[in-house]
């Protein structure tokens, strides 16, 4: 009997440490698991806060992390080469085709595609079109309809160069769907590269201030976009440096027409010389900023076929009817914060 008990005692013993074992065992292979997916991303974290990268590894990270636009040295080798430059000389020099004394037709403000997509649309949260080939065809709620890319540009023709849009089938649009479509060549279907378009900025937790924008504007963009805000012409038909309100800005339907839209590019872009690694405006500055030029005088635009659904409409777009309880007033310049938290 005694030992019979003995012997159970001893068969449990080894049961409780063999399946203390095992557990052990079981988490090991657990967090070893873990590190392998996760690579500690925490402790990492808490290694580096406070070192700051030098020059060489900054752009490293940049040169591995950022979509790059293809060199235009390798247009050359494309089928459709000769369409392709003419498609980005179209995105340069817009106005001398289709500016107020356009050689092909006088449909625009004098604007160029690049003054507001830097560098032909290439650079890095410069409003590049990296993501265009790439995420278009696409539904969109302004139209309540699915756009080409075509639709987009030509969106950018009636809005933000204030004009008509040739006729998408026409030699000039198909090259510069060409060249918007060659620019996104390495960009994988539906995806998004990161320092794609424009940066969206925090919201600030009060509404921005065009009072305090207009000393920001003075002191930071008025020797080159005027204290008017006519910009600069550079010849009789194009800009030195653009308008930024009065006739032959871009209009109340445009992108940056939009507090984000425009706080966002000023951000990283302006003054002129501000790039994403550098950037010489505060996130505030820079709402303000849009705040202050965006309660300027500037062309109107009919936009009652916008957002037939309203409960599509941006946050920041400044014109009711809204799904919402905020003014118009909000609408335009926030405060944001409390508006999406759902
Ligand atoms: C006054 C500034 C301005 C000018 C000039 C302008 N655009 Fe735009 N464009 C914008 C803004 C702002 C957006 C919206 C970006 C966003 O919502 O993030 C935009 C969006 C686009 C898009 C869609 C980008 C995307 O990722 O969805 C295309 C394509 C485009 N523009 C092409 C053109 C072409 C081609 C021209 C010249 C014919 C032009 N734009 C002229 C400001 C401008
Ligand atoms: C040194 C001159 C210079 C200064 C200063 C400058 N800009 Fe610009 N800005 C330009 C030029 C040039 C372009 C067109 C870029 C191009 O075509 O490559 C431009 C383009 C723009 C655009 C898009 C095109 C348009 O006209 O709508 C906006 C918006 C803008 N600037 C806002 C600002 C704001 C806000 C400031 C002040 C923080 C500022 N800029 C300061 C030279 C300047």
């Amino acid at each position: 009997m005694e030992n019979k008990d003995q012997d159970k005692r001893n068969y449990l013993e080894v049961v409780a440490r063999s399946t203390k074992v095992i557990i052990i065992l079981i988490v090991i292979i657990v967090v070893l698991f873990m590190v392998g997916i996760t690579g500690w991303p925490k402790m990492k974290e808490h290694k580096t806060p406070d070192i700051k990268p030098n020059e060489k590894t900054k752009e490293a990270t940049i040169e591995n992390n950022f979509w790059k636009a293809p060199d235009t040295s390798e247009i050359n080798s494309e089928n459709n080469a000769e369409q392709i430059t003419y498609g980005r000389a179209l995105v340069r020099n817009t106005s001398y085709y289709f500016g107020p004394k356009g050689k092909i037709a006088a449909l625009g403000n004098g604007m160029n595609c690049q003054n507001c997509h830097l560098d032909a649309g290439t650079r890095l949260f410069g409003n590049n079109f990296a993501a265009v080939a790439s995420t278009y065809p696409k539904f969109r709620d302004r139209s309540g309809t699915k756009e080409t890319i075509l639709k987009r540009v030509s969106d950018c023709f009636e809005r933000s160069l204030n004009g008509k849009a040739p006729d998408t089938s026409c030699k000039e649009m198909q090259a510069i769907l060409a060249y918007i479509k060659w620019l996104g060549r390495d960009v994988r279907k539906d995806e998004k590269p990161e320092g794609s378009g424009i940066k969206q900025l925090a919201y600030l937790d009060r509404a921005a201030d065009p009072e305090k924008g207009k000393i920001t504007y003075q002191e930071k963009c008025q020797r080159c976009h005027g204290a008017d805000g006519q910009g600069q012409m550079a010849d009789e038909s194009s800009f030195k440096y653009p308008p930024l309100w009065g006739k032959n800005s871009y209009n109340i339907g445009a992108g940056l027409y939009r507090l984000s839209r425009f706080a966002g590019y000023v951000k990283y872009n302006m003054p002129q010389g501000a790039t994403f690694e550098e950037p010489q405006l505060t996130d505030e500055q820079a709402w303000d900023l849009a705040a202050f030029v965006n309660s300027q005088d500037r062309p109107y635009m009919d936009l009652s076929k916008d957002w037939p659904k309203i409960a599509g409409k941006p946050v920041d777009h400044p014109f009711g009817p809204y799904a919402d309880k905020f003014s118009e007033r909000q609408h335009k310049y926030g405060p944001y914060s409390e508006m999406v938290k759902k």
